[in-house]
């Protein structure tokens, strides 16, 4: 069993995915030990409080540069002995340095097709360029933004009648299903 951190910005739905997930699957080779926010606003902390797991919150407005923060957040990782970080919507972009600290790996899951969209707006710019496809990518975290190997990917249909709502409500259903999946097999090597 490979322990795990998440960390958070927002509302935490992919938090949700990959604990409940955890929960209803036998042999799953994950267990999240530990939930990091980086702001006390996250909605996810609610349902992250309800979890057997430690959570912590390291305000990155508290900090006055992304060393002191990382040096926080490392500090927190390490006292809880987690093998991989997963972002889960989590808004920092973290440094080079940080990264290689990691024991197993650090991964992120990205709201488009990677390397198409990286960066925030990806339904509303998928929209606007007409794409017939969209979906989301689970990649290795490197310093560039949403710019490491992708491990694992699905995709959807864009319909003519799509909004960005109603695209964002699939592409996040696809997300739900598959970062679990991913991670459980990342953590199974
Ligand atoms: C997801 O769309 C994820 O792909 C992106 O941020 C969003 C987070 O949503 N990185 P949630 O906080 O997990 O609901």
């Amino acid at each position: 069993m490979i322990e795990i951190a998440v960390a958070i910005s927002g509302r935490g739905s992919n938090l949700r995915a990959l604990a409940d997930y955890a929960a209803q699957t036998e042999g799953c080779h994950y267990r999240i030990a530990l939930v990091i926010a980086d702001t006390d606003a996250a909605l996810g902390l609610d349902f992250a409080r309800t979890l057997d797991a430690a959570v912590v919150v390291v305000p990155r407005l508290h900090y006055t540069g992304r060393e002191p923060f990382e040096r926080a957040l490392h500090k927190v990782c390490t006292s809880y002995a987690v093998r991989w970080l997963c972002l889960a919507g989590f808004m920092r972009i973290l440094s080079g340095a940080f990264i290689a600290q990691f024991p197993g790996g650090i991964v992120n899951i990205h709201p488009s097709l990677l390397p198409a969209y990286r960066g925030l707006d990806t339904h509303r710019r998928v929209l606007a360029a007409g794409e017939s496809t969209h979906g989301c990518t689970i990649h290795h975290v490197t310093a560039g933004l949403d710019e490491g190997a992708a491990i694992a990917s699905a995709r959807t249909s864009v319909r003519p009648d799509d909004s960005e709502e109603t695209l964002a409500m699939r592409v996040l259903a696809l997300e739900h299903a598959l970062y679990p999946r991913t991670l459980d097999e990342l953590c199974a090597v």
